[in-house]
């Protein structure tokens, strides 16, 4: 055996920062599994179970031995679904050959940047963003451009900000409406002059959708690939069904994008991973063929998040020092806490210790002075929350 020390890891594995939120909902539940009395605002998940009728399909499948490899992009009944719900909801007229069904929303997104960005392209990301954007743009070789909008700008990033990011390197812009973390959803004008800059600059865009569904308000959002053809030949829209229909561990994120673009990130995906699992998108086929069934669970959950966003939004107002702005999507809210003096990871951690109530720190998504918090979680543990939180504030401001 050789006596010298191993290798170093790959600059890839040295250089990922792995995600600050999983981190911080896994130190949540580990606290509990210890017994301890914890509310966490920390999950990115919907604290509902997947609806039934979803779950018959899947064991169905599984029963009639849908269990072997699938094609690469998505069984085709699926794609044709997906498809056909583009029409339907959006009035995009989308071909099967231009969607691909992938392991998880996540890895859509990795795949359309992989498909859009070579080594030392620049990618533009408004900030505060989701905590995978950058880190995937590095592992594509290719380099992220943050671009902070802050609460007082509704954290919107306006074209004139874009304009004034682009470089000659630049190959893609990122946006996500509504967002996590801070349930931000753009206007259909606000996109579209968006869009205007992304034309004139000639780069492509990923349209992180999923939380499409997810809004309140009676807002309706806007898929960006609906802006025109110009608009259509450079969006990459990415979606899935982790969080309109519960099915996060399901795995299952969906790409829609002009057909050459859709090629290419299967054909990336049939060298990454294949696909994504055979009987998982027989339940995902149910989600959108029992149409009913499945809108009735979307607006229960709907009813139950903007209950909850109020609450969430009443209480953080009430606590002097904070300020939060009622975000119309997603189930986030992503409060000021800047008036405290204390960095947002330093806020967390003497949070959790002292009060223990989880939230992730805003450094994490690239917008120091601000915290995000879930409200994917009980009205009671809501209630409980808010009242630590402010104890905690208190003590702060003592
Ligand atoms: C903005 C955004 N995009 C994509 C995803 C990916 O979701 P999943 O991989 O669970 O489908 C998430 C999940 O947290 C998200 O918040």
């Amino acid at each position: 055996m050789s006596s010298e020390p191993l290798p170093p890891l790959s600059t890839w594995a040295r250089n990922i920062a792995p995600s600050p939120t999983l981190a911080v909902d896994a130190k949540a539940k580990a606290l509990m599994a210890a017994g301890e009395d914890v509310c966490s605002f920390a999950a990115g998940e919907p604290d509902f179970d997947t609806p039934q009728h979803i779950k018959d399909a899947c064991i169905a499948a599984l029963q009639a031995g849908k269990t072997k490899y699938v094609a690469t992009a998505g069984i085709e009944e699926l794609r044709k679904a997906i498809a056909e719900s583009y029409a339907a909801n959006v009035g995009l007229g989308v071909a099967p050959a231009q969607v691909v069904v992938s392991p998880g929303g996540k890895f859509t997104c990795y795949l359309a940047i992989m498909a859009t960005c070579s080594p030392g392209d620049e990618v533009i990301i408004p900030a505060p963003y989701w905590v995978s954007y950058p880190e995937m743009v590095k592992l594509a070789g290719a380099v992220p451009r943050p671009v902070l909008a802050t609460d007082k700008a509704g954290f919107k990033i306006r074209p004139e900000d874009l304009e004034a990011a682009v470089t000659p390197r630049t190959r893609l812009l990122i946006l996500n409406s509504p967002s996590n973390p801070t349930g931000a959803v753009y206007t259909r004008a606000e996109l579209q002059a968006l869009m205007d800059v992304a034309v004139r600059k000639n780069l492509y865009v990923l349209s992180d959708e999923i939380y499409e569904k997810l809004v309140y308000d009676g807002l309706k959002t806007t898929c960006l690939a609906t802006l025109g053809p110009e608009a259509e030949a450079r969006t990459l829209v990415a979606s899935g069904f982790s969080k309109t229909y519960s099915m996060t561990g399901w795995r299952l994120g969906t790409l829609v994008a002009p057909a050459p673009i859709a090629k290419a990130a299967a054909e990336l995906q049939s060298q990454m991973s294949s696909n994504a699992t055979s009987f998982a998108q027989y339940g995902a086929l149910a989600a959108l063929r029992e149409k009913e069934k499945t809108a009735a669970s979307l607006e229960r959950m709907l009813a139950a998040f903007d209950r909850r966003r109020r609450l969430l939004h009443a209480g953080l107002t009430a606590i002097p020092g904070v300020s939060c702005v009622l975000a119309q999507g997603a189930f986030y809210l992503f409060p000021n806490i800047s008036s405290f003096g204390l960095g947002s990871m330093e806020f967390c951690e003497r949070l959790l210790e002292r009060e223990k109530v989880a939230a992730v720190p805003g450094s994490a998504f690239g917008a120091e002075g601000y915290l995000r918090l879930s409200y994917a979680t009980s009205d009671e543990i809501i209630t409980k929350g808010i009242a630590r939180l402010a104890n905690f504030c208190g003590s702060l401001k003592a």
